[in-house]
């Protein structure tokens, strides 16, 4: 089996029950190398990092599991797997808590100027004293929150938000009925709202769904958090935005990952930028772990994977 960017921890366990190649270099595996590895590989145990693009899958005949170790499988080309007769897995349920946390922590880390008030005191500027309009924000208690997308991740942010009493506003794709939150349209989400935050899975329909219009039709001084997917967004809309500080982002995720080192919006005090960490607690981690082995070994011993992204592929094939 293939292995990329796995832990450590992982390797000898997998090596016990497997020949492993393992791909362990900080940057993203050539395609080419991994065509190549993949031809004879039976499993492949992933990550986030690495797309596993159709061209990628065209050789790996025997490849009977591609495994994730993450919920979202927008890296991989689902329609091609599932074509090819492969099984992804991925972990789905796991994570939804420490996502939901991570996004209030960046709503209140924008709104209450957190990053920028640490580099502020770490500069010696408080030396220079302290005056009653120092780092002024603004209050969760009294924002309108629009939520964008009202699967498990955006239900979690509701909940944690009620105990903060802001007014909630949200849009789904399909209209759901939750206690204290008006369901309005996609584009009254942006116009109503004092912090937008993006709860959707990325696919063809929500690629830029806060569009350069949406964008544009928020508050002046409103927010954009983001901890799904960098393409939700139109980056370098919201860049204009935020370098033209009418608006205010907090990101867990973007377009390109690694964010490129010039990137404009390192130089804006009222961006908080994170670098993918949604899920990045110790016992998120290992709940993901967990879901994305037993995804591997189900499909190296031909059974049906437990946590299945494609379940489609198994219509056309004989594994029950
Ligand atoms: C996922 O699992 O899709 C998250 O974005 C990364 O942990």
């Amino acid at each position: 089996m293939v292995g990329l960017g796995l832990p450590p921890e992982l390797i000898s366990p997998l090596q016990e029950r497997y020949e492993v190649m393992h791909w362990s270099e900080p940057y993203t595996m050539p395609e080419a190398m991994l065509r190549e590895w993949l031809s004879d590989a039976r499993g492949l145990l992933c990550a986030l990092s690495t797309p596993i693009t159709s061209r990628v899958m065209e050789p790996a005949n025997q490849l009977s599991v591609i495994s994730t170790i993450s919920v979202g499988v927008d890296h991989i080309d689902l329609a091609a797997a599932t074509r090819a007769g492969i099984p992804v897995g991925h972990t789905p349920g796991v994570l939804v808590d420490s996502t939901a946390d991570l996004a209030l922590g960046l709503m209140l880390a924008v709104t209450r100027r957190m990053p920028e008030a640490d580099r502020w005191m770490r500069d010696g500027s408080w030396a220079q004293g302290w005056q009653s309009d120092l780092l002024l924000g603004t209050d969760l208690s009294q924002a309108t929150v629009g939520i964008v997308g009202l699967g498990p991740i955006g239900q979690a942010v509701i909940r944690r938000l009620a105990g903060f009493g802001c007014k909630l506003v949200a849009w789904n794709r399909t209209s759901k009925s939750i206690a204290g939150v008006q369901m309005v349209e996609l584009d009254e989400v942006f116009t109503m709202s004092d912090i937008v935050t993006l709860h959707t899975a990325l696919t063809e329909d929500t690629t830029h769904i806060a569009s350069r219009a949406r964008l544009a039709s928020m508050r002046s001084g409103a927010a954009l958090i983001n901890t799904g997917r960098g393409l939700l967004v139109d980056e370098q809309a919201l860049t204009e935005e935020v370098c033209a500080e009418r608006l205010m982002a907090g990101l867990d995720v973007f377009s390109v990952e690694p964010l490129p080192n010039h990137h404009p919006l390192l130089q804006q005090d009222n961006a908080v930028l994170l670098p993918h960490v949604g899920s990045a607690t110790k016992a998120t981690r290992m709940a993901m772990v967990d879901r994305a082995m037993a995804n591997l070994h189900a499909g190296m011993s031909g059974k049906r994977l437990p946590y299945c992204a494609n379940p489609r592929v198994y219509l056309a094939s004989a594994i029950s």
